[in-house]
């Protein structure tokens, strides 16, 4: 960790082709179907519609496949942690029978999907395992293999992994897999081209107008546009249009990702993650040169409140080095995803009123299988067919005391004490003259709260404290260079422009 000029970003950007750059909206348009965002729910859903004939617009702020699915640790699997377990005790067994049947069929349909493709997306097949290094975790450990088993997964409690370390012990599902997400994306993007749909990067969806058609106001570098849709599917990550406030059922979880190269005699082949030591994630990638690259992924995070990043990415490289032996690492990255309150993603309608917008979010860590999942889920809904696991997965859900409580309650706390709390005034806090280069912090000034960054040349950078979404206040993260929002995710740069919503609009430029 110490010679970081070496290292890299994500692996998955680093190691794509470039793509074709999608050209930025600039004219009205036109569709049957609108997709707002280029991540794996977004062109999945864009490519199952334009497969049944539609004609599709996909909308992308930044570039396809290149956020939150461009920093994923990639794992197609169904089995996820200790949810089936969970499920039925608060949904019930049909309930987890029908989430392992959707996740499976999403992993199943993603096989042919590259098949028919013709795209070299380094697919494997492989086992799935959640495991504890600590004995008193293996009651549950057990409980949820029979969970699992009980919900149609090939799934069993086994105590021999092929892990270098022990295990007390594990839950293992055969029959999941991994990829390179960006390699196999940019061919669905191709193909979504080629069946007539078009996708425009560069151009950001600022308003909507649910209508019969429904109405989007698009916003890219030299234009300002309409796109008229008679459906539209809001595929942000974080829904950047919550209109059933779903951001109150809506936990955002940053988590870092290191990789190095392995000999391949010295890789394992499962996908694993533990619950133990604030999670702990591992698989491993075929490298041209015959070894393997190990990712792991771990010390998660509310956003705006990890502290020391740079202190969690080294306890998550002195793991690794502790488990595998002397490590090289290339690249590190962080990825950000949201949890539901009731651990089941929302996909269905954007909210209940809806009768042409929908949303696909909460992936929960697992945004692959799911995402391809809302794909087929959305463009059932859309041209009219049933999908046997809608209901499970409707945002309309009611939220229940039960299986929600706690969740709903900490999230709603959580906002709550970052909303009022940073309103609150404060005598203490940094001057200026004392950030650090390199460094930001939310300093007075005027009366008025500014997020303050000072680059190494020690020019000075201001903006306002409060993010643009609903108020609350940034904190930086020196690592990653970014003012993070504690409340609901949203990623800032130095300058104020949005890497990551909800916020729409940038953090307004001060004056010092
Ligand atoms: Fe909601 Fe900042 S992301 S207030």
């Amino acid at each position: 960790m110490d010679e970081q000029a070496d290292i890299h970003g994500s692996y998955w950007l680093d190691t794509a082709p470039p793509g074709d750059p999608a050209p930025p909206l600039e004219g009205p348009l036109t569709v049957d179907v609108a997709v707002v965002g280029a991540g794996v729910a977004g062109l999945s859903t864009a490519w199952e519609l334009a497969r049944r004939g539609r004609s599709v617009a996909v909308l992308e702020a930044h570039r396809i496949a290149a956020g939150v699915t461009g920093h994923t640790t990639a794992k197609l699997s169904a089995q996820h942690t200790l949810v089936y377990d969970r499920l039925r005790r608060t949904r019930g067994r049909e309930a987890a029978r029908l989430y392992a049947r959707s996740q499976t069929d999403a992993i199943r349909h993603a096989a042919q999907t590259a098949v028919e493709l013709g795209v070299d997306c380094e697919w494997e097949d492989t086992d799935a395992y959640t495991y504890a290094e600590d004995p008193a975790r293996t009651d549950e450990l057990k409980t949820e293999a029979e969970a699992a088993r009980e919900a149609g997964l090939p799934a069993e409690y086994v105590t021999g992994t092929d892990l270098p370390f022990p295990v007390a012990g594990a839950v293992r599902v055969t029959g999941q897999a991994q990829f390179h997400p960006r390699k196999y994306l940019l061919a669905v993007a191709d193909d979504i081209r080629r069946l007539g749909g078009t996708i425009h990067e560069h151009s950001r969806v600022t308003g909507l107008d649910e209508g019969e058609p429904c109405e989007l106001t698009v916003e890219s570098p030299a234009s300002t546009t309409k796109v008229t849709a008679r459906s539209v599917v809001v595929a942000t990550h974080y829904p950047v249009f919550d209109r059933a406030l779903l951001f109150t059922r809506l936990s955002p979880r940053r988590e870092l990702v290191l990789t190095a190269p392995l000999d391949a005699d010295r890789a394992p082949r499962g996908m694993y993650i533990t619950q133990e030591q604030n999670t702990r994630s591992v698989r491993t990638a075929p490298l041209p040169d015959g070894r393997r690259l190990l990712i792991v992924t771990g010390e998660h995070f509310t956003p705006g409140t990890g502290g020391d990043v740079e202190e969690r990415f080294e306890r998550l490289a002195a793991w690794a080095t502790d488990r595998f032996g002397d490590l090289s690492f290339s690249h590190r990255w962080a990825t950000q995803d949201n949890d539901s309150t009731d651990s089941v993603p929302l996909v269905g309608p954007l909210h209940p009123g809806s009768r042409h917008a929908y949303v696909a979010t909460g992936f929960g860590g697992w945004g692959m299988s799911t995402g391809i999942m809302a794909g087929r889920l959305l463009s059932e809904r859309i041209t009219g067919r049933d999908c046997a696991w809608s209901d499970l997965y409707d945002p309309r859900r009611i939220a229940s005391v039960v299986r929600e409580g706690a969740a709903f309650l900490k999230q709603q706390a959580d906002a709550a004490r970052h909303f009022v709390g940073d309103r609150l005034p404060s005598a203490t806090g940094p001057s200026v003259d004392e950030i650090a280069p390199g460094d930001g912090a939310v300093v007075h000034v005027s009366g008025e709260r500014r997020a303050v960054h000072r680059d190494e040349s020690g020019q000075l950078h201001a903006v306002s404290a409060r993010c643009t979404h609903l108020g609350c206040l940034v904190a930086f993260n020196r690592a990653e260079r970014a003012w993070e929002c504690p409340c609901h995710g949203s990623r800032f740069d130095v300058q104020g422009k949005v890497i990551q919503g909800p916020a729409q609009q940038p953090l307004e430029r001060k004056e010092l």
